[in-house]
């Protein structure tokens, strides 16, 4: 049986969407570690309400950065993922953790990378850009991670329209709805396809 740890700062919706897909038995893994920033993460009660153990690392409660990486790591030799799922981790992933699982940490980002990537471009602050700049498209993308945040290659996406009328909001909740199909598509396919 494969592993699959999932990475998440907040409301943990793309987090229970992998749940789901592997309690559908859509996905052929388990989901054997949920690893959150923030301890009040909606996330963590989503982990625990299915029996998904959890660890909340936090680099701010670290002076020793290599301390923070090693602990990380130690805690995903522990779970053994095939897969690390980053479904809404706000934070960057240390190098030496990046490194370690090259090419098996994706990421999925609410817009059409390149555009709207890096530091700031989280949640809403990526479709208040994307009305201001007056796109009539955006959408979702899953990548594979690497050393700079929303910049490894990428696996798929998904586009949505702007329309005139909407609202930060409204883009929000389009994009989100294809984000919970595409995520754990993308995790079954690699999941279900590598030996
Ligand atoms: C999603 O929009 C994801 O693309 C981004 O953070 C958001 C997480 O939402 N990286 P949730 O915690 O899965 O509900």
């Amino acid at each position: 049986m494969k592993n699959i740890v999932i990475f998440a700062s907040g409301t943990g919706s793309n987090f229970q969407a992998i749940v789901d897909a592997v309690e559908d038995e859509k996905i052929k893994a388990s989901v054997c570690g949920l690893l959150v920033n923030n301890a009040k993460a909606y996330a963590v009660k989503r982990a625990k309400k299915h029996g998904i153990p959890h660890t909340v690392l936090n680099p701010r409660d670290f002076t020793d950065k290599e301390q923070y990486a090693q602990i990380m790591l130690q805690q995903l030799v522990q779970w053994k993922p095939d897969l690390i799922v980053l479904a809404g981790y706000l934070l960057k992933v240390p190098e030496k953790v990046v490194n370690t699982y090259a090419g098996n940490i994706i990421n999925i980002h609410p817009s059409l990378l390149p555009k709207y990537s890096g530091k700031g471009f989280y949640g809403i602050n990526v479709h208040q850009a994307v009305l201001e700049s007056g796109d009539d498209e955006t959408g979702c993308t899953v990548h594979v991670v690497d050393n700079i945040y929303d910049n490894g290659p990428i696996i798929s996406q998904v586009r949505v329209p702007v329309h005139k009328s909407d609202k930060a909001g409204d883009i929000s909740e389009r994009v989100r709805k294809k984000e919970l199909e595409i995520l754990p598509k993308i995790v079954a396919s690699i999941i279900n396809t590598s030996d």
